[in-house]
């Protein structure tokens, strides 16, 4: 006899606890629900429901990509940031609640630097390197209506789900999107620099848990040996394309806050440089601050 919700939950529960996926009772909720096109709160209420065999079927294809360690947000298609629906799959890295705080920043400098708005074809608002799905750029652009952005990435595949974010926020039209090597194809200079680049060195790549280590794409998390080599790399990028009083703002590592420093006064002499914690009061975005011209 086929199952009831509450039988089929139940069994899923328990063969993601025996598989040590995190939240087993949460992810096999929101898995039922999506597989039957239903908000969680339905299941509830219909947990007496004998599912069909395609409900049934579908559920069970599902299941196994969980079992597979494929990331929840890959499996449903979409990952919510700064309020924001985003579509991500395998191309692009799951944006993190953490680089929200880079968002954050670049909004409370363009709003308080409002009379210095880019104003030629030569200069723009704002340029979020590494774009990925485009998280930051896309919750910029939506928070700051009047800002000039360009997205940059190597992986053409990632610009591909970033600009069909854009379009489906309806900010494409504000945001230019390039394949670059950091900034080497970007011909602008910005008030605004922000990069969430990959930092994870490749020793902590081998320890990874298996939903990140497999699924995500290598580009988007090897920092090379210490982490750091990108950020490094575009520290030395960014006189050229920070406009004098401009703000640079990268995320790194939790425990990578003082060599970043140490890379950033190296590179940057006479500008002023901070860290910035997370809510967590860990070391997380270097902040550069370009000195205005004499
Ligand atoms: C950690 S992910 C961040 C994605 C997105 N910004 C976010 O915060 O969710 C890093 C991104 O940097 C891109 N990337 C890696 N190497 C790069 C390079 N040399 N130049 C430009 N982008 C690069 C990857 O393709 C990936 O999309």
């Amino acid at each position: 006899m086929s199952p009831t919700i509450r039988q089929m939950l139940h069994e899923t529960i328990a063969r993601f606890h025996q598989a040590h996926i995190d939240s087993p009772a949460l992810t096999a909720r929101v898995l039922l629900a999506h597989a039957l096109g239903q908000p969680r709160e339905w299941l509830l209420a219909h947990d007496d429901t004998v599912l069909d065999d395609a409900g049934a079927a579908r559920i069970a294809a599902l299941v196994a990509r969980v079992l597979a360690h494929e990331p929840l947000a890959y499996i449903l298609g979409h990952r919510e940031f700064y309020g924001i629906d985003l579509l991500v799959d395998s191309r692009v890295l799951i944006p993190r609640p953490e680089t929200e705080m880079l968002v954050d920043l670049a909004l409370e400098y363009i709003k308080s630097h409002d009379g210095a708005a880019a104003s030629s074809s030569a200069q723009v608002d704002v340029i979020d390197v590494g774009t990925g799905s485009g998280a930051i750029a896309i919750a910029i652009a939506c928070h700051a209506p009047d800002a000039r952005i360009i997205a940059a990435d190597i992986s053409r595949e990632a610009l591909e789900v970033a600009s069909e974010n854009a379009q489906r926020c309806n900010c494409g039209e504000r945001i230019r999107f390039i394949q670059s090597d950091l900034l080497d194809g970007v011909d602008v200079r910005a008030r605004v620099i922000v990069a969430n680049l990959p930092y994870v060195t490749v020793e902590e790549i081998d320890a990874l848990p298996p939903e990140i280590q497999e699924h995500e794409p290598r580009v988007a998390l090897d920092g090379g040996a210490d982490g750091l080599m990108l950020v490094r790399r575009l520290l030395a990028q960014l006189d050229v394309h920070l406009v004098p009083g401009g703000m640079a703002a990268f995320e790194f590592g939790a425990s990578q806050g003082t060599t970043a420093l140490e890379a950033a006064a190296q590179s940057l002499p006479g500008w002023h440089i901070e860290l910035r914690r997370d809510l967590a009061g860990l070391d997380r975005v270097l902040l550069a601050h370009k000195t205005l011209e004499p």
